[in-house]
């Protein structure tokens, strides 16, 4: 990494919660097996990990790259929470593994890249999942070749692969069990970002013929 970090960075992730009940509303309820994060933990615990990205960083103004489409829900939440500590500007970049599929193909290409010159900025990468961590590693080589002064990563959850990878995600909010989950962002063929917490979609939606 440019500032000298690297994957020994110890991320020290939240604990989900047990299987939680799935709330009866939203025209999704159905669709959800249970609920892996609440909205209230959520909450919570981006409040934790902003209070600790803003004290790993004193005085700096930091410059958040989202991944989109998955991470523009936690962003959100993240910039304000972490704007209650620090300055804070947003870039967005969209990059996308080819297909639908389930598990991540680690083939990306550059949607939208960033519109300006992030040259001698201390970046945050805002990830919403880190799966097999392909995505990530290649984004970081990609934002080190635009001459950041740091890169620094924070990544809402992470799967079990990940932890195996030598990728560094500096801030964890959540390890979740390898299961398909949708919500806070992450979708099923383009579906269920708006539901407000992180749950395991029910199997039967997406083998549905
Ligand atoms: C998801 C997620 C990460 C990536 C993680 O994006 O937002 O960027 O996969 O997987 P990996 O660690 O195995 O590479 P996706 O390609 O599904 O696009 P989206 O955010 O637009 O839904």
């Amino acid at each position: 990494m440019a500032d000298g970090l690297s994957a020994e960075v110890a991320a020290e992730a939240g604990v989900a919660p047990d299987d939680g009940a799935v709330p009866a509303t939203g025209w999704y309820a159905g669709d959800i097996e249970r609920v892996v994060v609440s909205e209230a933990r959520l909450r919570e615990r981006i409040e934790e990990l902003a209070a600790r990205v803003a004290a790993d960083h004193p005085g700096q103004k930091l410059l958040l790259v989202g991944v989109l489409k998955g991470a523009f829900v936690f962003m959100a939440d993240f910039a304000r929470a972490l704007g209650r500590h620090l300055q804070v500007e947003v870039e967005f970049m969209a990059i996308s593994s080819y297909g639908q599929a389930v598990t991540s193909s680690g083939v990306v290409r550059i949607l939208k890249d960033l519109d300006r010159d992030i040259a001698g900025q201390s970046v945050i990468v805002v990830e919403d999942i880190v799966d097999s961590g392909l995505t990530l590693s290649w984004l970081l080589r990609y934002l080190e070749s635009r001459n950041a002064a740091s890169v620094r990563v924070v990544a809402l959850l992470r799967k079990p692969k990940a932890v195996t990878v030598d990728v560094p995600v500096h801030y964890v909010g959540f390890d979740i069990p390898n299961e398909f989950v949708v919500g806070y962002g992450l979708d099923y063929a383009e579906r269920y970002r708006e539901v407000p917490y992180v749950g395991v979609l029910k199997p039967a939606v997406y083998t549905r013929p």
